[in-house]
């Protein structure tokens, strides 16, 4: 035979044998039946020596080269293989019961978080969100705070560089909302926010608020406290009493706070209550007409209301948790129970 058609017929097989290795000990089982002592083409190499004068530099030269070829590509693949760390296939014992693989599940804030959009929603609230890194514009100048309000100061906003810093509360995506659209909006906007506080039972550095606000002409405080109302109704449940306190925020005017019967003494009086026998649950109040000025609404036409509802004090209630810190450590013993 020719020595070309050998080496063809050499490369088909080679092709299909290198293609199938997949362990160490095949690459070695190959490598010796080609190149070993007794391999194929080290035999052809030996043999050379009875084939005809004319023939033995060509042949000689062809069996060299591929035999160079072959014992790089090996050494190649040798890598590659001790690489992806390619071992023995473990032995498997199918009669083992299958590895349960953990469900996860929503986190509680999540849960009532869903489950305050889904009540707004139902009334007609469009769901947006903001960031959580802000500035100084959107978080308080455009918001109406003065230069001098203790809010701003380091002890209560925690800063990342002059004028940036994490949102204290959600309110400023009112802004961002107003600059983008004109009314009517009515919009949701619930999310994460920070403040620098002493961390305890009822208090962390991060919480959950739900923004909302309606714009539009003629919207009234009447409109605000029958919305606040269907929600209290439709998440505390229907005997539960509220009551609207006056109050104050730079960015509503009238501004209130309202506050809902105790859950656990029903009004009257225990510790969670502090004796008080009612929870405040939110901030809410009419837009102050600088807000609307700041973002080009005309104040002689748009009236409209916002409300910021804490999550964390309600998510409390429901679940019958003494200390707010559980909802951000993170323990999947406290976790898994919801
Ligand atoms: N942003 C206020 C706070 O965090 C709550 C609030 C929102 C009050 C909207 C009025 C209107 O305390």
């Amino acid at each position: 035979m020719q020595i070309e058609q050998i080496i063809s017929d050499i490369n088909k097989q080679l092709e299909n044998e290198l293609r199938e290795i997949d362990s160490v000990q095949q690459l070695e089982q190959l490598r010796v039946r080609y190149i070993g002592r007794k391999g194929r083409l080290t035999l052809l190499l030996r043999d050379l020596k009875n084939l005809p004068l004319g023939q033995r530099a060509l042949s000689g030269k062809l069996l060299n080269e591929k035999k160079q070829w072959l014992e790089q590509t090996l050494t190649q693949l040798g890598q590659r293989l001790a690489l992806s760390g390619q071992r023995e296939t473990p032995f498997l014992d199918y009669s083992l019961p299958g590895r349960k693989s953990g469900v996860g599940r929503l986190h509680p804030i999540t849960q009532i978080l869903n489950d305050v959009v889904d009540i707004f929603y139902g009334m007609g609230f469009e769901v947006v969100s903001g960031p959580d890194v802000e500035t100084d514009y959107y978080n308080f100048e455009a918001l109406n705070f003065p230069l001098d309000h203790p809010a701003r100061d380091m002890q209560d906003t925690f800063y990342i560089a002059d004028k940036v810093l994490l949102r204290t509360h959600t309110s400023p995506v009112q802004i961002r909302v107003f600059e983008k659209r004109k009314p009517p909006v009515r919009i949701l906007a619930p999310g994460r926010s920070y403040r620098c506080e002493a961390v305890n039972a009822r208090s962390y550095c991060v919480f959950n608020q739900v923004e909302g606000f309606y714009v539009d002409e003629n919207v009234t405080f009447a409109d605000l406290k029958g919305v606040l109302g269907t929600f209290i109704r439709r998440f505390f449940g229907k005997d539960v009493k509220f009551r609207f306190r006056p109050s104050f925020f730079p960015f509503t005017e009238p501004s209130a706070e309202v506050d809902i019967s105790c859950i656990i003494c029903k009004g009257r009086g225990c510790s969670l209550c502090k004796n008080r026998g009612w929870l405040e649950i939110l901030g809410a109040g009419m837009i102050d007409p600088n807000v609307f000025k700041a973002v080009g609404y005309d104040p002689e036409r748009y009236s409209g209301y916002a409300f910021g509802l804490g999550v964390e004090r309600p998510a409390l209630l429901k679940y019958g948790i003494d200390d707010i810190r559980l909802f951000y450590e993170n323990d999947l013993r406290f976790l898994k129970q919801f």
